[in-house]
């Protein structure tokens, strides 16, 4: 199965380092955040990925790439643990990679996958910049789809204060930890923020969505009827919320975390969780 990871953005809360260092390469011990991005899909089976990439960030395409001179070194140095773990890298999935030319906002990076995503049914989208501790959402989220056919986002609780800072879902749940979703808001006030209802109709804490979604290819027609908003951006929430009128969607929480290294609080924090 196929993955997209939008990887293109400017990283602005990382500057001055994301000049030189895109915010994905930065390092999470000893492998950089993108690599736990790539090893979670591909270990929940999406193993050819597309990685949307910008100018100057391509020493992500370097990361991915096998590098002959380096093996023959380690090779020759007797450095075969090493050898292996370079090895391992490259051959965790099968990736492509293309340019998001404007920084658009994530719905632009999404669209430039509809060539390399062609006529599958359906694809996962993995955020480059968040990694998930204890377990991925892709392996419910590939089951929902399994039975339900329809497409998913993850979604995590959210505390009232951030509610307008992230994409959140109102919906109803349909079973354990599974929800059919009835509104999609990008940043919205708490005043008109949405709520997930259980089944017994009581609400439940807000939840935004966690960086993992499982899309059917109809959301590049989406994207393409989502006019630019706020600051020229596409805002992929918009178009997720077409896609929900069209065929539904569903709303899937799981037992990890996300952790979310976009700013540099994020990654000493998303650090400690993992104890590197
Ligand atoms: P963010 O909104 O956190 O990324 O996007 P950003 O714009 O790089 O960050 P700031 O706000 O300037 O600090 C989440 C993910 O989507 C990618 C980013 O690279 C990141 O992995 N992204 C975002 C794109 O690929 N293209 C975009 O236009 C925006």
């Amino acid at each position: 199965m196929k993955a997209v990871i939008p990887a293109a953005g400017l990283g602005t809360r990382f500057l001055p380092i994301a000049k030189a260092v895109p915010k994905e390469m930065l390092p999470l011990g000893d492998k950089p955040v993108i690599h736990y991005v790539v090893a979670e899909a591909a270990a929940a089976g999406f193993d050819e990925i597309l990685i949307i990439l910008s100018k100057g960030k391509e020493c992500i395409m370097q990361y991915f790439t096998p590098n002959p001179d380096l093996e023959s070194h380690l090779e020759a140095a007797g450095k075969q643990a090493a050898l292996e773990e370079v090895r391992r890298v490259s051959a965790m999935a099968r990736i492509e990679y293309a340019y998001q030319e404007k920084m658009r906002g994530l719905g632009d990076a999404v669209k430039i996958g509809r060539e390399f995503i062609g006529d599958d049914p359906v694809f996962a989208v993995l955020l480059g910049d968040t990694v998930m501790q204890h377990s991925s959402p892709l392996d419910r989220m590939a089951s929902a789809w399994k039975t339900l056919s329809k497409p998913s986002v993850c979604l995590e609780p959210c505390p009232e204060e951030r509610v307008s800072r992230y994409g959140v879902a109102g919906g109803r749940e349909i079973g354990e930890g599974l929800f059919d979703l009835t509104e999609l808001v990008e940043k919205p006030a708490v005043s008109k923020a949405p709520r997930l209802e259980s089944r017994n109709g009581s609400p439940l804490p807000y939840h935004a969505f966690a960086a993992r979604y499982l899309f059917t290819p109809e959301i590049f027609d989406c994207l393409e009827n989502t006019p630019a908003g706020f600051a020229g951006e596409i805002q992929l929430t918009d178009a997720m919320e077409q896609l929900r009128q069209k065929t539904g969607m569903l709303g899937v929480t799981w037992p990890g975390k996300r952790l979310d290294i976009g700013s540099p609080a994020g990654l000493i924090e998303a650090a400690q969780a993992l104890g590197i």
